[in-house]
């Protein structure tokens, strides 16, 4: 089966807003729903790269392929888990700002770059994962995908920093990426008891309307511990609070983006779901992948359809056992 693969960049010109943590688990919930996921880290800071247990290497990162010494196939790696692969980041990707910013090509060299694979349909989601700037690299992530995700923090003056990024996607649309789109916007960190946050979430729905995520990603201490373990907190401790919320917000996030893999499950009799045939692999959601482990190109399962699915209007995410690993 063909897979169109969708390319998602996650970004906010401001720093710390949850960028990362959303990039990391979002990724890592859609694997355990058997999505093949690749995440593009293009922040030097390498927090992704990190936070899904790799270490930065010299020579690994999408900076090889923008200079044309390595083609894009030899920098994509597998994590620990099935379906979740990673082009890391590394010290090469910090001088990318001023080394690129005379290059003819600046606006389109992200997307060039990842035709390939895009194109090849091996995976269902490329994340892109963008340092907090509005520089070259955010430019050209917002021209190589087909939706931006922005995190926020529900506090003052969150609709400026809101105004400035939506520009941006205006002005690329309106320009190098006609078929640009605001994916959605999602409430990182929140705290619900403050009377400020639950004013500034109501200014940006009343503004934004549906392309708020109605997950919001509540503040949780072992959100923020799971980097330090290099283990996504969906998978580090799927019954937290931040995890439940990050597998809520998945949910939300492939029925508002189905793959060709979610249209082929769409069934005529979506009611009485088929067992699922025995020669499928039962995977585990966040089962740590093989030791032979390679970059997903092969085809997910595809599972029978079960009322759990959310082409299938479920109302609530699934009960997920993740396995830590
Ligand atoms: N829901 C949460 N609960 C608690 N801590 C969180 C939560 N989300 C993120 N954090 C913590 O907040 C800090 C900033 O998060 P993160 O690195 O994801 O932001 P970012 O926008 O990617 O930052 P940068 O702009 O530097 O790339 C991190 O220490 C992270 O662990
Ligand atoms: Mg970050």
């Amino acid at each position: 089966m063909e897979r169109r693969t969708k390319v998602i960049a996650i970004a906010n010109q401001k720093g710390g807003v949850g960028k990362t943590t959303t990039v990391v688990n979002l990724a890592a919930a859609l694997s355990a729903r058997k999505r093949a996921v690749l995440v593009v880290d293009l922040d030097p800071q390498a927090h992704a790269t990190l936070g899904l247990g790799l270490e930065k290497q010299q020579g690994i990162s999408l900076y090889p392929v923008l200079v044309g010494t390595k083609a894009i196939e030899d920098v994509i790696q597998p994590t620990k888990w099935n379906n979740l692969n990673v082009i890391p980041s590394e010290v090469d990707l910090a001088g990318a700002e001023l080394e690129f910013s005379a290059r003819e090509d600046r606006l389109e060299m992200i997307r060039n770059a990842l035709a390939p694979v895009k194109e090849s349909g091996a995976f269902d989601y490329i994340i892109l994962d963008c340092p907090p700037s509005l520089g070259i690299v955010m430019t050209s992530s917002l021209v190589a995908c087909d939706g931006v995700l922005i995190p926020i923090q529900a506090e003052f003056l969150a609709m400026d920093g809101l105004a400035l990024i939506t520009g941006s996607i205006e002005r690329i649309r309106a320009s190098v990426n006609p078929a640009l789109e605001l994916n959605g916007i999602v409430f990182t960190m929140v705290n619900s008891q403050a009377r400020l946050t639950q004013d500034v979430m109501e200014e940006v729905r009343g503004h934004f309307g549906d392309k708020v995520y109605e997950t919001a990603i509540p503040r949780n201490v072992r959100v923020s511990e799971a980097p330090s373990m290099g283990t996504p907190v969906v998978f580090l401790d799927p019954r937290s609070k931040g995890a439940e919320s990050y597998k809520a917000f998945a949910w939300e996030f492939m029925a508002k983006n189905p793959t060709r893999f979610d249209a082929a499950q769409v069934q005529p009799q979506a009611a009485k779901p088929e067992p699922p045939k025995a020669d499928e692999p039962q995977q585990q959601d966040g089962e740590p992948a093989k030791d032979d482990a390679a970059p997903a190109v092969e085809e997910p399962a595809v599972e029978a359809p079960t009322a759990e699915d959310p082409a299938q209007e479920a109302p609530a995410p699934a009960d997920e056992g993740g396995v830590a690993q």
